[in-house]
């Protein structure tokens, strides 16, 4: 297997898993396997993967805080559209700049009415049943309507959306040249799809501006010229993508919580200030993203190993969470732990964006479960499958019966 080759060339569809998790089972814990990496090997070249890994909190940290080292540009897709993911300082700035102008913490407190009319119209249609699938019926839902609802655009395409957004972000596992064809092509034509979708969206707003971020970002950047039209409708398809899945699986997370230590269910009821931490700690413990990726500009040695220019290093920030080094007790879920300094939304300039809705979304959804749901249980016998590869710290679905 020609890997580094492959890994410059295939960019982010292809992530080969390390071999603690090239099978669902072993993903299905991954916190043990963690905690062996971190006490055995805490910073690692893998041969299999061409790739380094690194799970101590402390290195985390450091390669997070030194982009200049450690570059976000290490996607070379055949299509390379600047994207604020991807590109480093300087330029990372005028992006962020630009953005957090119109993603500002008003626009997303101010959904805050929205985003409870939407959760109580999801859990209404289900409410009568004898079960609720939490991620198709709840979790899945919400972000995808939340964010339509930001961009301005109409909710009823939200399946359409979801679609193609879970096809821009499919992984493969295996390195067959037919697999990586087939889902290179059907992510290109989503890619190509959104496109379109957005440039008719923002031609409607050029004509007719409204209130929603689409409006204000053309309007914006008019004045500021930081993106060419092309990577406005990139930056769209982004805030799309990035705040779909993340966003589900923390919900999910947080009923699998109430239902692993159904405790908490009276106790938030009686102590609601409690919603904030029960968030965060739920990042902490089963984040929804359990790495970043990183590529080192120039040798750098870490523990007295040397990472060569060029090579990609994988920082498993699920890892680093539960680092007993940072986190006392750090198998214990533990909603009033004070300091929380998971990083579940990364560390340093490229921080989450969307953090603060992402939290919103999960404290109203978390009070509104608990308060329109009792005695919640995991549904009898139910199978509990990973989230599939890369994203593999969720759960695909968490099927629960309730006391309406
Ligand atoms: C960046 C996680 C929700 C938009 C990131 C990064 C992480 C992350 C780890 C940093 C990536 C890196 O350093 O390479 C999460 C999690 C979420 C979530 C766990 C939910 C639980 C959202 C939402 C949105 C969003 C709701 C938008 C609607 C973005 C954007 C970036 C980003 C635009 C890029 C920021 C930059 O590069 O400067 N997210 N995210 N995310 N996220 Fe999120």
């Amino acid at each position: 297997m020609e890997n580094k080759q492959m890994l410059q060339t295939r960019g982010a569809i292809y992530v080969p898993p390390i071999e603690e998790f090239n099978t669902e089972e072993k993903r299905a814990n991954p916190f043990p396997i963690l905690k062996e990496l971190r006490e055995n090997t805490p910073l690692r070249y893998e041969e299999s993967t061409g790739m380094w890994d690194v799970f101590l909190y402390e290195d985390c940290i450091r390669i997070l805080k030194d982009p200049k080292t450690f570059s976000s540009n290490f996607k070379r897709d055949n299509r390379n559209v600047e994207n604020i993911i991807s590109v480093d300082p300087p330029r990372h700035q005028e992006f962020r700049e630009l953005v957090n102008g119109v993603f500002t913490p008003k626009a997303v407190a101010d959904l805050a009415p929205r985003i409870q009319e939407i959760l109580d119209l999801l859990l209404d249609q289900v409410i009568d049943h004898d079960r609720i699938n939490t991620v198709f019926d709840v979790s899945a839902p919400l972000p995808v309507m939340v964010i339509a609802e930001l961009l301005g655009v109409p909710v009823t395409d939200r399946l359409y959306f979801k679609e193609l957004s879970d096809t821009l972000v499919t992984g493969v596992e295996d390195d067959s040249e037919v697999t990586y064809q087939r889902v290179l092509s059907k992510r290109e034509h989503a890619r190509q799809t959104l496109n379109d979708y957005f440039l008719h969206h923002l031609n409607q707003r050029k004509k007719q501006p409204t209130a929603d971020l689409t409006s204000k970002l053309w309007y914006t950047n008019a004045e500021k010229q930081v993106l060419d039209e092309e990577q406005i409708l990139g930056f769209l398809t982004t805030l799309l993508v990035a705040g779909h899945e993340t966003t589900t699986n923390l919900i999910a997370a947080m009923v699998r919580v109430l239902c692993e230590q159904p405790q908490f269910q009276d106790r938030l009821r009686s102590e609601p200030n409690l919603i904030s931490g029960f968030v965060e700690e739920t990042l902490r413990y089963y984040p929804s993203v359990p790495r970043v990726t990183r590529r080192a500009t120039t040798d750098v040695e870490i523990r007295g190993q040397v990472i060569r220019e060029g090579q990609l290093i994988q920082v498993w920030t699920a890892s680093a969470n539960r680092d007993a080094a940072k986190f006392e007790h750090p198998d214990l879920f533990d909603p009033t732990r004070q300091p929380n300094a998971h990083i579940t939304f990364g560390f340093g300039n490229h921080f989450c964006l969307g953090a603060p809705l992402a939290r919103l979304e999960a404290q109203i959804a978390l009070g509104t479960i608990v308060k329109r749901l009792g005695n919640i249980r995991l549904v009898e016998g139910a199978k509990i499958e990973p989230t599939p590869f890369p994203l593999f710290t969720a759960v695909k679905e968490y099927p629960i019966t309730f006391e309406a």
